[in-house]
């Protein structure tokens, strides 16, 4: 997932991106926030595409630093919220070498960690780590692994939107698929994202210099993942993984 992705993606964003925000009914999410907010801190939001999570932010914070790889997204989301005075926003790859961020007392980073390359994934959560600072907190959610294969073994199991699940790839694409497994990436509409396992999140984020304090699914309908879930399949709901972090 490159930058041009991104940029190609901006103008359909609010049809074709998952929003979190909004499916996260128990709103475990902004809970975690407002739980370790503060009137006096500064926080970064890493990735944060539309803003969507800027309305939430803002007025808990002093300031908002609102970062994206994408110009697009960036602009879509200072046109949305003219009225926010304390949001800055500002375009930065955090998988560059470069970049860095320092002394925020907390950094949102919600489903932007996606990356099918681990070279990429490992200086983003290396940027988070410089970002944030001792004693500061981390809000991360990212796709679960878990989750993925639990979705397509019911998928399988009871042919849910069968006609829309491709039955036969090409051996050159089966080894693809394969190898990219073997790292966590699988396919959300063909293309290659990273799913994270529970255990693998405390191994990166302690490597990363972060304390992991509590994790949690934040589970959604099923109808985000089918077309035509059954009336029956209630529980267990698909979900992602809900990381509160303190930097060590
Ligand atoms: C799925 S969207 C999530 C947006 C937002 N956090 C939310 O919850 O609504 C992922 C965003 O991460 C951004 N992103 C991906 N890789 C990035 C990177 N290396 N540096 C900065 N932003 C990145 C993308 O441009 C995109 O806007």
């Amino acid at each position: 997932m490159e930058r041009k992705y991104w940029e190609k993606i901006a103008p359909s964003y609010e049809e074709e991106i998952f929003d979190v925000l909004r499916e996260d009914k128990q709103q475990l999410i902004r809970k975690a926030i407002e739980a370790r907010a503060s009137a006096g801190h500064q926080v970064l939001d890493a990735g944060c595409a539309v803003g969507k999570w800027l309305p939430v932010l803002s007025p808990l914070f002093r300031s908002v630093t609102a970062v994206d790889i994408s110009s697009k997204n960036l602009s879509a989301a200072a046109a949305k919220y003219p009225g926010l005075k304390n949001i800055s926003y500002q375009r930065a790859d955090f998988s560059s070498a470069h970049t860095v961020f320092k002394g925020f007392d907390m950094a949102i980073c919600i489903n932007a960690i996606l990356s099918d390359s681990m070279t990429k994934r490992e200086r983003f959560f290396d940027q988070l780590s410089k970002a944030v600072k001792k004693n500061g907190f981390l809000i991360l959610v990212v796709p679960a692994l878990e989750s993925w294969l639990l979705s397509r073994t019911i998928q399988k199991h009871y042919r849910i939107d069968q006609a829309l699940f491709r039955s036969k790839i090409t051996d050159t694409e089966a080894a693809k698929r394969y190898a990219n497994l073997q790292q966590g990436n699988v396919e959300i509409d063909d293309v290659a994202t990273k799913h994270y396992l529970g255990d693998e999140l405390k191994l990166t984020l302690a490597r990363n210099g972060f304390e992991l304090q509590e994790q949690h699914k934040v589970e959604y309908d099923w109808h985000t993942e089918f077309v035509a879930p059954p009336s029956w399949l209630k529980e267990p709901k698909p979900f992602d993984w809900l990381n509160v972090c303190r930097r060590r």
